[in-house]
This record gives C-alpha cells, sequence and structure tokens, in this order.
C-alpha cells in the first residue's frame, strides 16, 4: 500500500517535471538567471542581476528600458557576442552559454542574425550586392544566392532599390536592406538593437511593419530592445528592464 502510494507520488511529480521541461523544449531561447559582471578599476560593476526571460517560435519579444539598464549587455549575450558571468542561456537546444568560442560562433553564423541601430552596411556595395555577402559569409550555395537575394529584398519592400547604394537610401530604407541582409540565411533567431532609434515615426513603423511579415514568412523570432511607447505595442511580449533585472 505505502509503495503504491509512493509510486503514485512519483508518477505526478515527473508529470510536472515534464510538464516544465516542455515549456523549455518548446522555447528557442531560454534565459537562467543570468548574471553579467564587469571589472572597472578594481571595483565590480554588476550590470545583469539574474534575468529570467524565453522567446519562443515566431515570437517578437521586445527588452524596453533606459539608457544604461543593460538591454545592450543582455542582446550580447542572447547573441554569444557575449557570455554571461552566471546563469545559462539555452538556444534550439543547447546549452548556448557554456559552448565553446568555436562552437558558438558557428551557432551564431547560422541561426541568428543581427540589426544594429547604425545600418551596418556596406557603402560601396548595392543593397542587392549587400546581401548577396551575408549568403556569401554564410557559405550558402551560389546556385541559390540570386533568388535568396531577390526573394528578401521583396520581402523588405525595396524590390525598385535592390541596385542602389546606401548613400541613395533613406534611412528608413537602409535599415530595411540591413533586415534582408540579417535574415538571407535563414536564422531561427533575429537580435535587433533599437533597430528603430535613428528613424522617424513612420519609418519605424514601416520596419515594425516587415519585422511583423518575416516572423510570419520566414519562421524567424525576433529580440528587440526599444524605448518608443509605440513600437511596444505590436509586441508580443515586453519585458521591462530597470537596473539590470526585469520588473
Ligand atoms: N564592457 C563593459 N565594461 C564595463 N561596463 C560596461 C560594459 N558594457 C556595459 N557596461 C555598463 O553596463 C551598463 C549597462 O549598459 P548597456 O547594456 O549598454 O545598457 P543599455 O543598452 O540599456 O543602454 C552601463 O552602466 C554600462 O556602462
Ligand atoms: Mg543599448
Amino acid at each position: 500500500m505505502e509503495e503504491l502510494h509512493d509510486s503514485a507520488h512519483m508518477a505526478a511529480d515527473i508529470a510536472v517535471e515534464e510538464t516544465a521541461l516542455d515549456s523549455s523544449r518548446t522555447a528557442l531561447l531560454t534565459v537562467n538567471q543570468v548574471e553579467r559582471m564587469f571589472q572597472v578599476g578594481g571595483n565590480t560593476l554588476h550590470v545583469l542581476k539574474g534575468i529570467q526571460m524565453e522567446v519562443h517560435p515566431n515570437q517578437l519579444v521586445m527588452l524596453k528600458g533606459r539608457s544604461g539598464s543593460g538591454k545592450t549587455t543582455l542582446l550580447n549575450c542572447l547573441g554569444g557576442l557575449d557570455t554571461p558571468s552566471k546563469g545559462e542561456i539555452l538556444f534550439n537546444g543547447l546549452t548556448f552559454s557554456k559552448m565553446s568560442d568555436d562552437e558558438r560562433t558557428q551557432v551564431r553564423r547560422k541561426e541568428m542574425g543581427f540589426i544594429f541601430q547604425a545600418f551596418a552596411l556596406m557603402p560601396l556595395l548595392s543593397a542587392w550586392e549587400n546581401v548577396e555577402l551575408s549568403l556569401r559569409m554564410a557559405g550558402a550555395p551560389r546556385s541559390e544566392w540570386k533568388g535568396r537575394v531577390e526573394q528578401c529584398l521583396e520581402l523588405v519592400g525595396l524590390e525598385k532599390r535592390m541596385h542602389h547604394r546606401p548613400f541613395e537610401l533613406s534611412g528608413g530604407e537602409q535599415q530595411r536592406v540591413a533586415i534582408a541582409k540579417a535574415i538571407a540565411h535563414k536564422p531561427l533567431l533575429l537580435l535587433a538593437d533599437e533597430p528603430t532609434a535613428e528613424l522617424d515615426t513612420g519609418m519605424s513603423a514601416q520596419i515594425m511593419s516587415v519585422f511583423q511579415t518575416i516572423i510570419r514568412t520566414e519562421n524567424v523570432s525576433i529580440c528587440m530592445t526599444t524605448h518608443d511607447p509605440t513600437i511596444l505595442e505590436v509586441a508580443d511580449h515586453v519585458y521591462e528592464m530597470v537596473d539590470g533585472k526585469f520588473m
């Protein structure tokens, strides 16, 4: 009788554990108690203080918070450009934060795309050549370049500007080229650090509509930082960062 009881309990315990596991299995990105400290002139600067978050497939997740609250530091850890001092980051079933630098670089190149505030395009290359360069660097077969470049530039609404160079494009158009460039190799996760900060309201809205389109058509998740309240409205989930912690 005792034994029966015990095994029933055990089954219940296992069921609870599996539910928890399922949620971390379905999340594309899971951040567990991440901390990041920097040594500055003999002092320890505690920038991330126990971050807990998830990004699920096809989600648009936003990090909001004042300048200096730690958003870029967190995004750098999510993208493997930096590593946490404590805690762990799971990405696509891998313990991303514990991998070697080389392994992490491989995962980043294949499965992630980055968009920054300043558009990060090669100034002498056309929109087309900028996107093609990204496929070339990702090692995509040459036979696929043309079709994919056209597809990505159409997705961001620049089919009529394919052969323009960055200086012939508006800020909003340049950022759309940067998006085409970041998704060309079909990443699972797009990380964007204040992608609309240098754009006016109209252009920012266009960028957000492009983000919503590519989440649907490209099967990608996006995690971005912003402090623009009108932009936050289109998020599936908003994490508010205050002094290295979520509210
Ligand atoms: N490499 C570093 N060394 C020392 N301090 C840093 C470093 N990176 C960021 N910080 C500090 O961490 C804090 C948060 O910065 P950041 O993540 O850039 O915030 P946000 O992107 O929200 O403006 C700031 O006080 C910044 O000076
Ligand atoms: Mg920042």
